[in-house]
């Protein structure tokens, strides 16, 4: 009898907060009402204008975004009431949607999402600039820089910066995209999902798997070549490292795994002439983007391993790997290729993109 009761109660409570939050009149009941600003946008977003006065250059959670949530969000999405399952009051859970999708699905009206705040109000232009600069930028969590990325921290460039030398391993330009492209996805070794407590995307966190000069007692080189596919890394589905790449590790490692980049000063080593799809360009996404363009788990869709996968991004790459405004930067917002190496893409592409 008791628990008829309770369980009554229980319907009554949760039919009452259902129809006070998605009935079309929810922006009538008093409770909402009086939490939703009146300057929320009547009009839906237009992505043709640039607002003025909305700067976009750095983004963060608690200076940009949280405000956004509380102004609109967090009086359905609170951690007491969770509406739809999610908690807009804090960074985690903003994260959330932030990273399926579906928060700038949702801001935008976009078809296939809920449409928030609700079905004819919008936040402002600027407002979904911000929320969408906060995602490209890596999820910022405050201006100094804090971040869950997969990206984010670069390694402090030691005093040692060198005239490059072919005999050496270079940690900034050769181990460093390499272990972010292939190990610091969202999911794996980045700081926020840090699996096993292992986090790849900076020195200082790389070298707590590695023993300098000693590659054979470091967890780092035995987990490339671990013939345990439950232990190898990177885990299946995601390709192994080639042999090329295990040799580089290793090398390094016996080097001394020294936090080191170079330079080169002589120019006019770069060669850009007859560029060649497999020879040229491909080895280039092999050591800094195959880890999240693959065949198997390509992020943004994007598969950078065959031709076919890299043509019909074409358009996109260029903006992206020279970090102009109005693309995402790659391979991170911290890293980016080499000079030669972006002239060599840039070339192949001006060449007509063969498949050579
Ligand atoms: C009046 C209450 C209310 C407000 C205000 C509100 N939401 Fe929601 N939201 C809901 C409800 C209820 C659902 C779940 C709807 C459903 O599952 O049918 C939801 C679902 C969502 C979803 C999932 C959408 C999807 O397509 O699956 C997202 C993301 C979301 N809200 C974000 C926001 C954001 C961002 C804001 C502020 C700009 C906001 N909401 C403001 C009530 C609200
Ligand atoms: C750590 C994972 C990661 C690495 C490494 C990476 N990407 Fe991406 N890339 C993404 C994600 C996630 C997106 C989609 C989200 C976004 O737009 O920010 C994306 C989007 C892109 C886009 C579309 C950008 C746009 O503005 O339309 C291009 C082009 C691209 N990547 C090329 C590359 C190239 C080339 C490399 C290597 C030089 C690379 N990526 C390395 C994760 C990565």
């Amino acid at each position: 009898m008791r628990i008829n009761i309770k369980q009554t109660i229980t319907t009554f409570i949760l039919i009452i907060l259902v129809f006070a939050c998605t009935h079309d009149g929810a922006l009538l009941n008093p409770l909402f009402t009086s939490r939703i600003n009146d300057t929320v946008a009547k009009t839906p977003f237009d992505s043709t204008t640039t607002t003025s006065g909305c700067d976009t250059t750095k983004i963060n959670y608690v200076e940009h975004i949280k405000p956004i949530m509380t102004k609109y969000c967090t009086s359905c999405h609170s951690t007491n009431l969770k509406l739809g399952g999610y908690d807009l009051s804090t960074y985690a859970g903003t994260l959330i949607p932030a990273k399926s999708g579906k928060l700038l699905g949702s801001v935008l009206h976009g078809t296939g999402f809920i449409p928030m705040p609700s079905t004819n109000q919008f936040i402002s232009t600027c407002e979904v600039s911000l929320i969408k600069r906060w995602i490209e930028q890596a999820y910022l969590v405050d201006s100094v820089g804090s971040s869950d990325t997969a990206i984010i921290v670069n390694p402090p460039v030691t005093p040692s910066v060198n005239t490059c030398n072919p005999d050496t391993v270079y940690f900034a330009s050769q181990i460093l995209p390499l272990m972010v492209s292939s190990c610091a996805m969202s999911g794996c070794h980045d700081v926020i999902s840090k699996k096993d407590g292992v986090i790849m995307t900076d020195y200082t966190n790389i070298m707590k798997i590695v023993k300098a000069n000693d590659p054979n007692g470091s967890k780092l080189y035995k987990s490339l070549i671990d013939t345990d596919l439950e232990d190898r890394m990177p885990m299946s589905p995601i390709p192994p490292f080639n042999q090329t790449q295990i040799a580089l590790v290793y090398k390094w490692i016996a080097q001394g795994a020294k936090n080191n980049a170079c330079t080169n000063t002589t120019s006019g080593t770069c060669t850009t002439t007859n560029m060649s799809f497999s020879k040229d360009v491909l080895p280039i996404f092999t050591s800094n983007c195959n880890g999240c363009h693959n065949a198997v788990a390509p992020s943004a869709g994007i598969n950078l391993t065959t031709y076919s996968g890299t043509i019909s991004i074409s358009a996109r790459i260029i903006g992206s790997i020279t970090h102009a405004a109005g693309f995402s930067p790659m391979p991170t917002s911290t890293i980016k290729l080499s000079d030669c190496d972006i002239s060599k893409i840039s070339a192949w592409i001006n060449q007509g993109k063969l498949n050579n």
